[in-house]
């Protein structure tokens, strides 16, 4: 599982260094690169792969769309350790950008990011319709604005030291991390042009891996060490953030995401031994320690 995570990462990263370098030079570029690279474990990009392959699409393709997710990632990384939202001084191991650059940099560099990742899907070098292109950034953007990555940090900073539902919570969490999964898993039914009940399939599995994801990220702030994920951990109970494990338990947020797997896996049975490496993917999800 490691070895194929640093391939795709190692393929991202030259992807998008790549597009970087043909871009002319700005005052922002060094700040972008700072939140970019080296990067962190590039899970995105192989949940698109896992599912691509199992609908047969072109690695080649993946990596590019994988690339314009990254950039999605990573501003929003850079805006979430914000003083303004979470307030974090280390991120991948190393200060965060706007403790690096300053905050306005930060934003700015941000912003420049979000928008990157659409010029990634218009560019000629990605060898789809234009069609679907249009398909793509229409999902795309809808993941990433209010019903998606920014609408859930909102909800995430309201609920903070507030006694939030469970069903909020999922809602909260589906949004500012599920819905850039949910786009990983829909966009290669995208490009196999798909009829509406499989994009709806695959949009749904791409959100309960979301929402998996998160939780695992909440389980490494309560139990995990900061050196190995590279961030601050204990901070949410500071916070009083509202996550699954402050209002169930741990070993009940645990319960939890063992269930999400296996009705994952039951949803891909139909798929066979070809759905072996998504199924590698979700266990590592929720055992990672960074
Ligand atoms: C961290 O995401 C933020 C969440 C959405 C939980 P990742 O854990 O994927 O961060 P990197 O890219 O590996 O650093
Ligand atoms: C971040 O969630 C989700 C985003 C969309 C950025 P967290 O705030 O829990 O992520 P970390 O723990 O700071 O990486
Ligand atoms: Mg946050
Ligand atoms: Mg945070
Ligand atoms: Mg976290």
């Amino acid at each position: 599982m490691n070895s194929k995570l640093v391939r795709i990462a190692k393929d991202t990263n030259f992807y998008l260094n790549k597009f970087l370098n043909k871009q002319n030079n700005s005052e922002l570029i060094s700040a972008m690169k700072y939140g970019l690279f080296p990067g962190g474990k590039k899970i995105r990009s192989k949940i698109l792969i896992d599912i691509g392959s199992l609908l047969s699409i072109e690695y080649k393709t993946l990596i590019a769309i994988g690339a314009a997710v990254e950039c999605i990632h990573a501003y929003s990384l850079i805006h979430d350790d914000l003083p303004c939202m979470d307030n974090d001084k280390i991120r991948r191991g190393k200060p965060s950008t706007h403790i690096k650059f300053g905050e306005s940099t930060a934003v700015l560099a941000g912003n420049s990011l979000l928008t990157m990742a659409f010029e990634i899907l218009t560019n000629p070098a990605l060898k789809v319709s234009e069609k679907i292109k249009i398909n793509l950034i229409q999902k795309l953007s809808e993941c990433s604005g209010h019903l998606g990555i920014a609408g859930g940090q909102y909800l995430d900073l309201s609920y903070e030291k507030k006694k939030v539902s469970k069903k909020k919570i999922i809602d909260m969490e589906i949004k500012k991390t599920g819905k850039l999964f949910s786009f990983c898993c829909v966009a290669p039914a995208i490009i196999k042009k798909k009829n509406l009940k499989e994009i709806k399939f695959f949009e749904n599995i791409g959100s309960d891996i979301g929402l998996l994801f998160q939780i695992a990220d909440d389980l490494i702030d309560f139990k995990g060490n900061s050196k190995i994920a590279g961030k601050k951990t204990g901070k949410d109970q500071k916070k009083g953030k509202a996550t699954l494990i402050s209002l169930l338990g741990y070993g009940n947020a645990i319960k939890y995401c063992n269930k999400i797997i296996s009705d994952i896996n039951n949803d891909l049975k139909k798929y066979g031994s070809n759905s072996k490496n998504i199924k590698e993917t979700l266990d590592y999800i929720l055992n990672r320690n960074k």
